[in-house]
């Protein structure tokens, strides 16, 4: 290449030298648009526990962290999933009332249920599977429990046996229990759960059936079901009732069961997974010492409306005889503001003239 040709090549001109300061003012508003207005280093990790402010905060941690299976199982509903974000949704329909003037002096956030003291009104719900997520599963939950001084209702299929459980730690706790039809069997269950220290015992009566459509889609997407201590579990379609995640040993349940199995509890009997004002009033009259308002968190009946939206209905027709419990779709401190100013009437530093239902 010639000496004239070259120096051509690596000359600027001064209209190639606009054309480059042109190019770089107008893309630099543009370049800042794209930038990340919380760089990597300040968003992209996982909070400490203390830096958690609600239950929400987790979700996207969970995510991040957990195989998609385990992750589904934990957070979906059953079928549309209608019930599992209606649950959510009421909580926007209640308006909290301000009342200025009133001293917070004595506001207080302990009371009592069936015999436990509680320093908060949070009970933690039973559930399965728990060492999917953490080796030592259902006793480590208690042991936070404990140490948080909230009581714990331990799942009857626990991950861990629950001799183990009732060693790993001191809180008041109670057990849950799905019916079992042979009532020998049932008898055992029972004892055992409060040989080992169970204050209360819960009997679950919903979640006959439950249709996992994200399950059914994780196991159709990566052809593996959700593993079980590291042991995936089959994959070969199922038969029968269960087809249609239909439980066969749920179909049975009746009222009567809860007149055999009352002798056989020692303390109190609370069911959990009641949703009409019906419900409730037949568990008072078979016995029950408590109910939990519950749709199983939407994982049981689809298209079942939020427990917080049923809440002040049972509470009417359970009249203060006994405490209603409720879950299902709680997330935040506030969520359990408005449950109590709807569902306790009687609670002094809570009622429902605090509360204003505006249904969307
Ligand atoms: C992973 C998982 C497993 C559960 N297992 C049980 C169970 O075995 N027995 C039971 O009575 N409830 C079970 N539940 C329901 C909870 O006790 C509770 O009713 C529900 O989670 C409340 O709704 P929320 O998840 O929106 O807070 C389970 C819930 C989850 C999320």
């Amino acid at each position: 290449m010639g000496t004239i040709e070259d120096r051509w090549r690596h000359s600027v001109t001064r209209r190639d030298a606009l054309l480059s300061l042109a190019g770089m003012l107008a893309s630099a508003p543009l370049m800042r648009a794209q930038l990340d207005p919380r760089p990597l280093k300040d968003h992209r990790r996982a909070p400490g526990l203390d830096e958690m402010l609600t239950a929400f905060d987790f979700e996207p941690i969970c995510f991040a962290n957990m195989t998609l299976a385990h992750y589904d199982y934990m957070a979906h509903g059953s079928d549309s999933e209608f019930t599992l974000r209606r649950n959510r949704e009421a909580f926007e329909w209640v308006e909290l009332v301000k009342r200025p003037g009133v001293s917070a002096d004595a506001v207080s956030t302990a009371t009592d249920v069936l015999g436990l003291r509680m320093a908060c009104p949070i009970l933690i719900a039973p559930s399965t599977n728990q060492r999917d997520l953490h080796p030592d599963g259902d006793a480590a939950m208690y042991q936070g429990a404990t140490a948080a001084g909230i009581p714990m209702i331990v799942v009857g299929g626990s991950s861990v046996p629950i001799s183990k459980i009732a060693a790993s730690a001191d809180g008041p706790r109670w057990s849950q229990v799905y019916p079992v039809q042979d009532l020998t069997a049932a008898r055992e269950q029972i004892e055992s759960f409060q040989a080992a220290g169970a204050r209360a015992i819960v009997v679950t009566i919903d979640q006959q059936s439950s249709r996992y459509e994200r399950d059914l889609h994780d196991r159709n997407l990566g052809g593996v079901a959700r593993a079980r201590d590291g042991v995936p579990r089959s994959s070969a379609p199922a038969r029968g009732p269960a087809r249609y995640r239909v439980d066969p040993r749920r179909l049975w349940y009746s009222w009567k069961y809860l007149d055999d199995i009352r002798p056989l509890i020692k303390g109190p009997m609370v069911i959990k997974g009641v949703t009409t004002a019906d419900a409730a009033r037949t568990c008072v009259a078979h016995g029950a010492d408590g109910i939990i308002v519950s749709n199983h968190g939407g994982r049981g009946m689809d298209y079942l409306p939020s427990t917080l939206e049923v809440l002040p209905e049972i509470v009417d027709a359970v009249s203060g005889r006994i405490p209603v419990l409720v879950d299902s779709g709680f997330r935040r401190g506030s969520d359990l503001v408005k449950a109590i100013a709807l569902g306790a009437p009687n609670l002094k530093s809570l009622s429902r003239s605090m509360v204003r239902v505006h249904r969307r």
